[in-house]
């Protein structure tokens, strides 16, 4: 895979990476984006339906289930080449991760710095008293409903701890990724369509402070005229492909 020049040389003299990761970023990895078809049981279920807190209070059972499938099935994946090429290049540069997902792939692939604006799976809370809840143990198989654990110090249901649609974004991580990218020397925005704010105004946030916006997908997206280089590639092909050509040793000390 050729590394188009422009790309490779705002690369080679950025020392503080920005990275915007989406659905794309996992989409190797086997976990399916927002804008696929649901897979198997989840099929007839619009995702974007379903994260809502309307869902919710319509019937929590069958939230919970979708949620602990959706555990399930990253509990089951790894991480691919474009989570480890991140991983690699932040040992020759300060990378950090502003990730619209709530896998925890970017972590088990070694990341350290990485912002999840969306929230996590792993991370269910209260949706009484806010508390953090115990994650239980998904089911061996995938079923339509299942009563949402118990918070132990009010009785509340546990909730997922992601945001829904019309939920605001945790303050702290927005925090991190407007100033992460406003000091950012280069900008990659890997696998997202760009549809969702305000994450998708984070691009153009970047541009306004002068940062070069590189993006990484397949597909012409709502993004693609807001960057400087849209390289249509992957996640798990482009990303190792960059870093390969950065050649950062194996004994690149950080
Ligand atoms: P989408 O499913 O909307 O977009 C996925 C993007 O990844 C598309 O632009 C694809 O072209 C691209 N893509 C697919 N395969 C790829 C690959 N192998 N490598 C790189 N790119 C690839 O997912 P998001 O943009 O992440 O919000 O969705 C944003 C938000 O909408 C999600 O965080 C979620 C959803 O509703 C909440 O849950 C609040």
């Amino acid at each position: 895979m050729n590394v188009p020049e422009p790309v490779l040389d705002l690369a080679r003299s950025a020392r503080r990476v920005a990275v915007l990761t989406g659905a794309g970023m996992s989409a190797e990895s086997g976990v399916p984006t927002f804008r696929d078809a649901q897979t198997g049981l989840w099929e007839n279920f619009d995702a974007t339906a379903l994260a809502t807190p309307a869902a919710w209070a319509d019937d929590p059972a069958t939230v919970w289930a979708w949620y602990q499938w959706r555990v399930a099935l990253v509990r089951r994946v790894q991480p691919n080449a474009g989570h480890r090429a991140l991983t690699d290049w932040a040992r020759a540069a300060h990378v950090q991760i502003v990730t619209q997902n709530v896998d925890d792939l970017h972590e088990r692939a070694g990341s350290h710095e990485v912002t999840h604006l969306h929230g996590s799976l792993f991370a269910p809370r209260c949706s009484r008293c806010e508390r953090a809840v115990d994650l239980p143990d998904p089911p061996e198989d995938p079923v339509a409903r299942l009563d949402p654990p118990s918070c132990p110090a009010c009785g509340g249901d546990g909730r997922p701890g992601v945001v829904w649609f019309g939920e605001m974004l945790p303050q702290d991580p927005w925090e991190t990724a407007t100033e992460s990218l406003r000091e950012a020397d280069l900008l990659l925005v890997v696998g997202t369509s760009g549809v969702v704010y305000p994450a998708a105004g984070l691009p153009s946030l970047a541009r306004s402070h002068g940062v070069p916006v590189v993006q990484i997908d397949p597909r012409e997206t709502d993004l693609s005229d807001q960057v400087d280089h849209a390289w249509r590639t992957t996640a798990a092909v482009g990303l190792p492909a960059l870093v390969d050509a950065l050649r950062i040793g194996t004994d690149t000390p950080r």
